[in-house]
């Protein structure tokens, strides 16, 4: 039995800018009802990416060190600043672990204004 409601978030939850958690999934608004949902740990140290929140280009900077996401693919386009407890430059490391998460995307749902909610699809 499915619960329809279950995949229904207020949009009044989800101002532009905004990310939330629903679930499994990290949804966000990227501004004029671009919203959006990707799985919710981060490929570099499994942050909660509903904790993280969206840059100038509409990309979900993971809260930890700072990995960008392409929440349209799922892929990271920028790997992260430091590792657990650092936060800093880590070229190499960064540019490995970036590499790894353009093959290993996040998942994506469709994520779409219905009135006064935002559905998953
Ligand atoms: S856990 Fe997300 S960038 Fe490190």
């Amino acid at each position: 039995m499915s619960d329809e409601s279950a995949d229904r978030i207020p949009a009044a939850d989800l101002p532009p800018g905004a990310v939330r958690g629903h679930g499994d999934w990290a949804v966000g608004n990227r501004g004029d009802d671009r919203y959006f949902a990707v799985s919710r740990r981060c490929r570099h140290q499994l942050a909660d990416l509903a904790d993280g929140s969206i840059d100038a280009d509409g990309c979900l900077v993971c809260p930890w060190h700072q990995s960008r996401y392409d929440v349209r693919t799922g892929e990271m386009v920028e790997g992260p600043r430091g590792f657990l407890g650092y936060h800093g430059p880590t070229p190499l490391y960064t540019q490995l672990i970036a590499a790894v998460g353009k093959l290993a995307r996040l998942r994506v749902r469709r994520a779409v204004r219905d009135g006064d909610d935002v559905v998953l699809e």
